[in-house]
């Protein structure tokens, strides 16, 4: 299961790769847009810092022509980009020539199950169904990850889920005992999942009862 950041923030990606436990980064034009400088410098340094991860940037064009143009310049900045295209109908014909032109793919912005289904015909890479955007219309987004999982399993399709719009630790839980293929998390979320407050109150009792022995060193 692959764990990728959802930033574009070249220092809290630094500070978080050294855990050896990041496999990639997804960028959207949202995170780039907060950033200083130019987008395509920020990614070329994001895909040297990570040469060997999953790094997803997003096409930026609505014209489907432009679009296609668009996502083959992406792809050629590195090989390890993985181009973001939104899940939407106008643009299926684009996906699927650059499916069969080897492009890699990652379809965003996808909600439903029959959405799933017809990227997964098509053979893109990943799809990255969003779970928080349905929360935000208090509607459970986490409902859609099994029936995508059980559909893909059950047809035999090779795209893999890749769970976004990941807003809690809880989304991160339940989006893996799913069986999900990646989630992409925020700097925030990942730093939540990795600590937790009885570790710490356990490491300090520890501490404190080997202090008794008064034994500076050991073995
Ligand atoms: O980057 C794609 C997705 O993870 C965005 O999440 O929280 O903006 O819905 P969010």
């Amino acid at each position: 299961m692959k764990i990728f950041l959802d930033t574009a923030d070249i220092e809290h990606i630094k500070k978080l790769a050294v855990t050896g436990l990041i496999d990639g980064i997804t960028t959207n034009p949202s995170n780039l847009s907060s950033i200083k400088g130019n987008p395509k410098d920020r990614i070329l340094e994001i895909c040297r810092l990570l040469p060997h991860g999953h790094i997803s940037v997003e096409v930026t064009e609505l014209e489907p022509e432009k679009l296609y143009i668009q996502a083959k310049k992406i792809a050629q900045l590195s090989d390890n980009i993985w181009v973001k295209i939104p899940c939407h109908a106008h643009y299926y014909p684009v996906i699927k020539k650059l499916v069969e032109e080897e492009v890699k793919i990652n379809i965003t912005l996808v909600f439903t199950v029959l959405q799933a289904l017809m990227m997964c015909k098509l053979g893109v890479y990943y799809i990255s169904p969003f779970i928080g955007r349905w929360e935000d219309l208090d509607v459970d987004g986490m409902q859609y990850i099994p029936q995508m999982r059980h559909m893909i399993d059950f047809y035999g399709f090779e795209t893999k889920i890749l769970a976004a719009s990941i807003r809690t630790v809880q989304h991160m839980h339940d989006a893996l005992l799913e069986g999900v293929d990646a989630v992409t998390i925020s700097p925030e979320i990942f730093e939540k999942a990795i600590t937790h407050h009885l570790t710490d109150q356990g490491i300090e009792k520890f501490t404190k009862d080997w202090r008794r022995l008064e034994i500076n060193n050991f073995p």
